[in-house]
């Protein structure tokens, strides 16, 4: 049985989604979710799907004492990065090494680093007339969206497209392939 920690900062549709994917799994459990903010939906979908909740703080994150304890008394093999928004500490990352996994939403190495998330990237993506974009799933390194590449999906650009509707369209790629993709990992 390979057991997921899911960390996630905003609504947690990935989540929530990556939850269901295994609810009835024999080989994949998901131990907890982990969130920096009391406030978000991610909060209570994690509630609804009766999983453990554990709240971090950048600076309990960074010292990493704490979270390792979590880490290790949950048996957790995989750290699945679900719109979680702290950068992870360089001590973590050595710890989990080809085990930390994140979604983003752009084809990196375009419109990844310090600032791109959410609709920020969208918004960078219209603003220079790209004509196609996508998901990137990758593994995590000690520098933000760098780590290695897993697997990417490409979407047109439509040439009326808006923020709204290319977060909807990146929205259906990412709920489609990320769970498929972890498992693909987990189970190799
Ligand atoms: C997703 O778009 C993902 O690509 C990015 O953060 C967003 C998380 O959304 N890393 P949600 O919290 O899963 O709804």
């Amino acid at each position: 049985m390979k057991k997921l920690a899911i960390f996630g900062s905003g609504t947690g549709s990935n989540a929530e989604n990556i939850c269901r994917y295994f609810s009835n799994s024999n080989c994949v459990k998901i131990a907890f979710i982990c969130t920096n903010n009391k406030d978000a939906f991610i909060v209570s979908r994690a509630k609804k799907l009766e999983i453990p909740i554990v709240y971090t703080t950048k600076n309990s994150l960074n010292n990493f004492t704490k979270l390792r304890k979590k880490l290790n008394d949950y048996g957790v093999d995989y750290i699945i990065l679900a719109g979680f928004l702290l950068k992870l500490p360089v001590k973590m990352v050595n710890s989990y090494p080809q085990k930390i996994i994140n979604l983003h939403p752009s084809l990196l190495p375009k419109y990844g680093g310090r600032g791109m998330y959410g609709a920020n990237v969208h918004h960078a993506v219209i603003k220079n007339k790209e004509t196609e974009s996508g998901i990137t799933i990758h593994f995590v390194n000690e520098l933000y969206d760098e780590g290695k590449v897993i697997f990417q999906k490409k979407l047109v650009v439509s040439v009326n497209e808006t923020v709204k509707s290319l977060e909807k369209k990146i929205r259906l790629l990412e709920l489609e392939y990320f769970p498929k993709i972890i498992e693909k990992i987990l189970l190799r």
